[in-house]
């Protein structure tokens, strides 16, 4: 804790995983709020039990909380007493989360979708709960097993917010990297159209750096955020510029040869080699992937400005024949996957 300092805020972590565990597990590291309320499934419960929970950013030492410190509940009820929830179960699970919260949190609980895509903050707020802050995560964190989770990607929270809010305020005291933005939008689309690589991840089984440093699988990535950009543009929504770069630059940076590619990349952002899609990893565990909220969401919008995506179209079909066959991920090469979405 840090010394003289009287922590207040109460935070419940809806949905323990990856990204929960890392966020509250930091918040609880560092001393940085009064309480942490996780609440996830019981084969969770049972490894942090036996496990303690640690969080390690690259390569420098995890940080340790023991189990004894740390209140878990498979329930949603836990987090009755919170001042903030951050919701970080997989879109899919959004919608009866926000029901089952909207009927136990107080009205000015602040709830924070930590979640990928655009519409997580809309399910939530028609679910009934009235105080909703969008969110974007914007590092990716990877859970090795015996409580630990390993955050394998620079990048900074981004909350719609003002910067003196208790939230914010409390991450930053969690050591998070936080930042406020007045509205969101024009991030939660640039997060989206970087994490339209995902599906690519997923339907290949490449880890993040290896899809990065192959020109094969650039072209491929190029293409699908080229079209994303241009149904964007059709539909006179600007995306936020990532790390000070439009991101309608990212198709003509990843057509650039590899050596190119791998200092621009170093430069931007580090990216662990084990870092690999949370799409691909629902795949290898058998669930429902969040497709439908990232390059579903691009086809969804060009359908509605009357735009044309059909390679995000077409990955939308192979990422649900692939969760329909249930046998992990498909492990498409990058040739086949050319020609498997057309890519010219
Ligand atoms: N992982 C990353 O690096 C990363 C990076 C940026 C953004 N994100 C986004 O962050 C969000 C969370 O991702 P994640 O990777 O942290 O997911 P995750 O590891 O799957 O964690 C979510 C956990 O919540 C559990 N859960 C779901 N519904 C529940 C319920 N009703 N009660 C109790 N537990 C419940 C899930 O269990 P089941 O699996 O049994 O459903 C799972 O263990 C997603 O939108 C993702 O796109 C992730």
């Amino acid at each position: 804790m840090i010394p003289g300092y009287a922590p207040t805020v109460r935070i419940g972590i809806m949905g323990a995983g990856s990204i929960g565990c890392y966020v509250g597990g930091k918040l609880l590291a560092h001393g940085a709020v009064e309480q942490v309320v996780f609440v996830g499934r019981q084969r969770l419960a049972d490894e942090l039990a036996s496990h303690g929970l640690r969080v390690k950013d690259f390569d420098e030492p995890a940080r340790e909380v023991a189990a004894g410190d740390l209140e878990f509940a498979t329930s949603v009820e836990a987090l009755a007493d919170c001042d903030a929830v951050l919701v970080c179960v997989k879109s899919a699970q959004t919608e009866g989360v926000g029901r089952e919260l909207a009927e136990v949190l107080s009205p000015s609980c602040t709830v924070a979708s930590f979640q990928n895509g655009m519409r997580n903050p809309v399910i939530l707020r028609e679910a009934g709960i009235a105080r909703v802050v969008p969110s974007v995560v914007g590092f990716n964190v990877v859970s090795r097993g015996k409580g630990l989770f390993h955050r394998a990607m620079s990048g900074p929270l981004m909350l719609q917010a003002d910067a003196q809010d208790a939230l914010p305020l409390a991450l930053k005291r969690g050591a998070h990297e936080v930042e406020t933005h007045d509205d969101l939008a024009p991030h939660q689309w640039t997060k989206l159209i970087v994490n339209l690589n995902n599906a690519v991840s997923a339907l290949s089984g490449a880890p993040t750096r290896a899809l990065l440093l192959s020109p094969t699988f650039r072209r491929i990535i190029a293409a699908v955020v080229g079209e994303a950009v241009a149904v964007l543009r059709v539909a006179k929504i600007k995306p936020a510029s990532l790390r000070g770069v439009p991101i309608g630059f990212m198709p003509r940076v990843l057509r650039l040869p590899t050596p190119i590619v791998r200092l621009v990349t170093r430069a931007q952002m580090r990216v662990d080699p084990e870092a690999r899609s949370s799409m691909w990893e629902d795949l290898t565990r058998k669930r429902t992937t969040e497709v439908d909220f990232l390059n579903g969401e691009v086809v969804r919008l060009a359908d509605q400005v009357g735009a044309q995506a059909p390679i995000n179209r077409r990955i939308v079909e192979l990422v649900h024949e692939a969760e329909a066959a249930a046998a992990g991920p498909p492990n498409i090469d990058a040739e086949a996957l050319v020609r498997a979405l057309g890519v010219g």
